[in-house]
């Protein structure tokens, strides 16, 4: 191909992409399946990569983020992001009616719309393309979030058409669907992170994520509810938005122009009961004054627009009692007390029980069996307990005692001052920890064992089989063969699977261990760093927290593993069966040693490279890629944009700045 035809197939493959991420994550109606639509980036990706000229940071290849922590520029709002007034009973919306009924003797009318239940962004575009986002922040200064952001394949990085004024501004709602949300959290409950408690928090907590490349496997989607700029299409909101879904933008379908306060009622009532069928969060109703013209006479005040106003649902809660208290043991031995009330019904479901989260939760609300509880279903989807019915307590009740011992193997329970959670210390020996364990070993992102599930690990843990994953390397065919529901297929497809996992790459086989919070991608990050298990199980707490990303807590729990007797012999038991416990040669291609011992921090946007690229230059060429700059950083290598404070830091330590031509010249 010659480069104009080149130029035109990326052209024509990042057109076609945009077009299908719209069908798929924006109208829900996808022409081709997953697997076409991979092979269509795949392309891309390589015609980019072999032709850097054509380089576009609007690619539809850029939005799976890259890997550099960013520290987020500070960017004043064009225009200033206010809340809107909350009322919650009608009479209080009447008043709202009332005020703009003085202050526009004209008609008008509103446009009610769901109040997302996320967290807000302002999207600039210029040309039809995006070019900035920043989070609310204070309202008068946010983050710069466009990495992030443009990893939301609902939202265009390239609109549609052609009538877009040149620049505009657009805000809306970034949330994660309920669904989103539970796959979510399985996944960082499977990684021994802390679940988020709703997909408010997670959504918020992921856009604030300094890594792209973690943020685009997030499931981040987002509606956009308010235009701003100079020269808008129309004189409506209502008209204004319709313009913008044909953009490409998310408009939910559900909003509704009403024209008198009574629609706007009917609008409300509707959605109070509806909302449980939505796939995401709501809390509440915006009632906004359609004319542009109509908002502008009636203006703001230092807080929020007098055009508008929200109308917040009541959480839903409800009274039962509570029968008794369990005590559950997770995989890492955290104890979570769960309550168990009689049955009740709420928000569409019935309620059996409910997480207490901890021994100090339980104090806070002096609860005790028997009381009459309030529960609460707000955003969260584990239904909690919010109060306690004090007048129906019976007055011989006591407060609850939390239990002492584990309640799977009777040990005695451990609590840090730092730490909320009671622990059971006996990792070794408690049922419920050692087959989490195993479970986490097998699981796919771990050593991927086929064949076994929870149900075959408890069954072979009964049988006295497995009591820690090297025993998994040790069973035989012939002792599974005589387990109930294990045939004979089965057994020998878990034993070769079993023996295949020894060529699990050390990465996985160290997340694979289950050290408490090395989650996947802290575990790649350590196997990089120090190379081999010997290494690692030798290293210090200062040369742990050495590494990106590793604290203080990590570092401690790293430690803590090695150091136990149990851990050293499961791990030497894994060395004899030959498991990775080091990076392969060929795992890491290292072009050259010219920057060894130098610690390298990139900041800004380069003509030739990507961040990514040059990250693994660096590494390649024996350097270390490092995210802020200290006394012992070695060179800040700086691209267009280059973040100020990262500047300012690097000049006042003396640290030399280098150009990506300088960086070429010295691993020429
Ligand atoms: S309009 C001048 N419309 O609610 C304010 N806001 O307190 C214009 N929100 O932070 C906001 N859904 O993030 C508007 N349909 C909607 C909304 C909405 C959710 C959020 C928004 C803002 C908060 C207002």
């Amino acid at each position: 191909m010659n480069t104009n035809s080149i130029k035109e197939r990326i052209e024509q493959l990042r057109n076609q992409l945009n077009d299908h991420n719209y069908r798929y994550y924006v109208l829900s109606q996808p022409i081709i399946s997953d697997f076409e639509y991979d092979k269509l980036m795949e392309q891309l990706i390589q015609l980019e990569k072999s032709n850097p000229e054509f380089y576009d940071n609007n690619s539809p290849s850029q939005r799976v983020g890259n890997d550099i922590n960013v520290e987020f520029k500070q960017i004043e709002h064009k225009y200033p992001m206010l809340s809107l007034g909350n009322t919650y009973s009608k009479e209080e919306l009447a008043e709202f009616d009332n005020r703009i009924k003085k202050l526009i003797t004209e008609s008008f009318e509103y446009v009610c719309e769901l109040k997302y239940d996320g967290t807000s962004i302002s999207l600039t575009y210029e040309n039809g393309i995006l070019k900035q986002a920043v989070t609310r922040g204070d309202g008068a200064v946010g983050d710069d979030v466009t990495l992030n952001v443009k990893t939301i394949k609902s939202i265009p990085l390239k609109l549609k058409g052609n009538d877009y004024s040149e620049n505009f501004i657009i805000r809306g709602e970034i949330f994660i669907s309920h669904k989103g949300f539970e796959k979510m959290n399985a996944e960082r409950i499977n990684n021994d992170e802390i679940p988020f408690a709703n997909p408010r928090n997670a959504a918020s907590g992921t856009l604030k994520i300094q890594n792209s490349s973690i943020v685009a496997k997030r499931p981040l989607d987002c509606f956009l509810y308010y235009l701003l700029g100079e020269k808008l299409i129309f004189d409506e909101h209502f008209e204004n938005l319709n313009k913008a879904k044909e953009w490409g933008f998310k408009i939910s379908e559900y909003i509704k122009k009403c024209n008198s306060i009574n629609e706007v009622y009917e609008f409300i009532d509707y959605w109070d009961t509806e909302r449980k069928n939505l796939l995401f969060d709501i809390d509440g109703i915006v009632v906004k004054v359609n004319s542009l013209r109509q908002q502008k006479l009636l203006g703001f005040t230092t807080k929020s627009p007098r055009w508008a106003i929200s109308y917040k649902f009541k959480a839903e809660q409800t009274e039962t009692k509570l029968i008794s208290i369990d005590y559950q043991v997770g995989r890492t031995g955290a104890i979570t007390p769960v309550a168990n009330l009689e049955p009740v019904q709420l928000a569409g479901t019935i309620v059996k029980r409910a997480s207490l989260h901890n021994a100090n939760q339980i104090s806070m609300l002096d609860i005790r069996i028997g009381d009459y509880v309030f529960v609460e279903k707000g955003g969260e989807i584990i239904p909690k307990i919010v109060g306690v019915n004090t007048k129906k307590r019976n007055i011989n009740s006591e407060p609850v005692k939390f239990i002492e011992h584990c309640p799977e193997c009777g040990t005695i329970l451990i609590k840090k001052e730092s730490e909320a959670a009671h622990y059971c210390p006996d990792e070794s020996n408690c049922p419920p920890q050692i087959k989490g364990k195993i479970e986490h070993f097998i699981s796919r992102k771990a050593m991927n064992i086929d064949g076994l599930g929870e149900e075959t690990i408890a069954l072979l843990f009964k049988n006295e089989l497995i009591k820690n994953i090297a025993d998994l390397y040790c069973l035989k065919t012939e002792q599974l063969n005589p387990l109930e529901r294990l045939g004979e297929k089965s057994a020998n497809n878990i034993i070769d699977s079993i023996k295949k996992s020894i060529n699990v790459p050390f990465p996985r086989v160290l997340y694979a261990l289950g050290i408490r919070y090395v989650g996947e991608t802290v575990a790649k990050k350590l196997a990089n760093y120090f190379n081999s298990i010997e290494k690692l199980s030798n290293a210090n707490f200062e040369e742990l927290i050495e590494v990106d990303e590793i604290g203080d807590r990590i570092a401690e729990s790293i430690i803590l593993f090695f150091k136990d007797e149990n851990n050293k012999l499961i791990i030497n038991r894994l060395k004899q069966e030959e498991i990775q416990f080091e990076i392969k040669e060929g795992d890491k291609i290292k072009k050259s040693n010219k920057l060894e011992g130098l610690s390298i921090v990139i900041s800004g946007t380069f003509k030739k490279y990507s961040r990514d690229e040059l990250k693994a230059l660096i590494e390649q060429n024996g350097g270390k890629n490092v995210s802020s700059v200290s006394s012992k950083t070695s060179y800040l290598l700086a691209g267009e944009n280059i973040g100020p404070s990262k500047l300012s830091k690097a000049k006042k330590l003396n640290v030399k700045i280098i150009s990506e031509d300088d960086f070429f010249i010295m691993i020429k």
